[in-house]
């Protein structure tokens, strides 16, 4: 591990946090962008982003909450919200920025987004926290998998 590399959240549900506030902040900046390739650059960083999260949530977060909460609800529905999440990414890889249609997908990709967010944090999250989960040693085995997943990307 190199020196200037930033500390990693080691806990799982820290490290969940702060992907979402850092999705915000990309689609707060997408809101001011203008030209046409700063709207690129920030659609792609945001659907890197989200789709590393997703993934590393669906590989391991939810499997554990899903067993250590024994839930048939919450797990359920954040992975059907996901799939609406994944479709408007994989509509947005394959568009140029030059049109009305382009800025509403990057709208409703933010709403789906808030409210995912949302309820995960208020739900899902508590419940989490509450739980038996060793969420040091989770959110190790997260942040693994995001630093082999970007590499992928990169
Ligand atoms: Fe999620
Ligand atoms: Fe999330």
């Amino acid at each position: 591990m190199t020196a200037d590399k930033k500390p990693t959240p080691n806990d799982a549900i820290a490290l969940l946090k702060a992907d979402h506030e850092a999705v915000s902040q990309l689609f707060a900046e997408y809101e001011n962008a203008r030209s046409v390739p700063n709207k690129k650059a920030l659609v792609a960083e945001i659907c890197t982003a989200l789709s590393v999260h997703a993934q590393i949530e669906e590989e391991i977060f939810y499997p554990a909450v899903k067993k250590a909460l024994k839930d048939k609800l919450l797990v359920p529905e954040a992975t059907v919200e996901h799939t609406g999440v994944k479709d408007l990414i994989a509509q947005l890889e394959g568009d140029e920025p030059d049109g009305e249609m382009y800025d509403a997908k990057v709208k409703v990709l933010s709403e789906y987004v808030k409210h995912h967010v949302k309820e995960e944090q208020n739900e899902m999250f508590p419940k989490v926290k509450s739980s038996s989960l060793d969420l040091v040693e989770l959110g190790e085995r997260m942040a693994a998998r995001k630093d082999e997943l970007l590499a992928q990307v990169a």
